[in-house]
């Protein structure tokens, strides 16, 4: 299957802050096929969360896409009108956040906020999407799940919270799950608990999922493709493997390089992104050739020119004029 559900193209939003224009997201392109889980990862502060929520209509005010496309499904996103986002952000795009109580209503009982979007998108009854919410708490482990029902998120564990985040993104069956950081917030054993069930669920549903994570092992995890982001900007694309076995950009081989030890898919199930000398530049700041120069170990003369993206495997594209070759 070779047909795109997502493909964002050149994607630039822009913030204007006292400070001057940050580009938050400067010329980001990718794509996502049909029940493919593409992982975008990076340090903090380098776009992904504002891709994620360009794509979902939902940036902060002070942004604005400056420039570029988000297809989903051929429909250019950006154009729609609010009432249509609505709609689509309901039914076929749905999104998990970090922290479950910003996207879980404290006054609203969980069985309500897990019918709901049933009963405005699809034309449930109250009582047929009420028993598809049971349904849903209970495939997402939810104990006691008709008791639970009642109960206001307050009373709900951490991790229990974000089950019920997950039963309410899926329960219209999206095709598109986009994931910011969804495990974060959780321990380590909640954490491997929601990443399992996300991953039996996706298979299930047969979904597309755009994962945003700094957590390497949950990328090796669950997804197939990787996309790399510095300062607003893809340094690499590559399949998992390639990206875990064979990184070419310096920024990716940095971030591999954590403790204990990298290289191997396996390994890297262990470990987080590791630090790298030096910090990001800011994003009002105009820089001609490569962002990542000033903290690169292999820059030379030529990075002061914006390098071009080279594809150096076969599916694995570098924003590096290492690539040039
Ligand atoms: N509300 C905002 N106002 C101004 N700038 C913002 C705002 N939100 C994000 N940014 C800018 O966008 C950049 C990317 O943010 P974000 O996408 O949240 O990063 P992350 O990769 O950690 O998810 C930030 O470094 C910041 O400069
Ligand atoms: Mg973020």
């Amino acid at each position: 299957m070779n047909k795109k559900l997502l493909k964002v193209n050149h994607l630039s939003v822009r913030f204007h802050t006292p400070e001057g224009v940050a580009r938050a997201v400067d010329g980001v392109s990718f794509e996502i096929k049909p029940c493919q889980t593409l992982a975008l990862v990076g340090e903090s502060g380098c776009g992904k969360s504002i891709t994620s929520l360009s794509i979902m209509g939902l940036l902060p005010v002070s942004g604005r896409i400056h420039a570029g496309r988000i297809l989903f499904d051929g429909q250019n996103l950006p154009d729609s009108d609010s009432e249509e986002m609505r709609r689509i952000r309901g039914r076929d795009i749905s999104m998990i956040f970090q922290e479950p109580m910003t996207s879980l209503n404290p006054v609203l009982t969980i069985g309500r906020q897990v019918a709901e979007p049933l009963m405005i998108h699809n034309n449930f009854s109250k009582a047929e999407a009420y028993s598809k919410a049971l349904i849903w708490l209970n495939r997402v482990r939810i104990p006691d799940a008709e008791k639970r029902m009642n109960d206001y998120p307050h009373r709900l564990s951490g991790g229990m919270r974000q089950r019920v985040m997950i039963a309410m993104a899926m329960v219209c069956q999206p095709r598109l799950l986009i994931a910011d950081e969804p495990t974060t917030a959780l321990d380590v054993t909640i954490q491997a608990q929601i990443l399992s069930l996300m991953v039996s669920l996706k298979e299930k549903l047969n979904m597309s999922v755009l994962l945003i994570t700094h957590d390497l092992g949950v990328v090796a995890q669950m997804a197939e493709k990787v996309v790399v982001m510095y300062a607003g900007q893809v340094v690499e694309e590559a399949g998992v493997t390639d990206l875990f076995e064979r990184p070419f950009h310096p920024y990716t081989q940095g971030l591999l390089k954590s403790a204990p030890r990298f290289g191997t898919l396996r390994s890297a199930r262990t470990g987080r992104l590791s630090e790298i000398p030096g910090t990001v530049p800011r994003l009002t700041r105009i820089i001609t050739g490569c962002k990542f120069a000033e903290r690169c170990p292999s820059s030379f003369s030529l990075c002061r020119e914006r390098p071009g993206i080279f594809e150096v495997r076969e599916g694995q594209y570098v924003r590096c004029w290492l690539g040039d070759a």
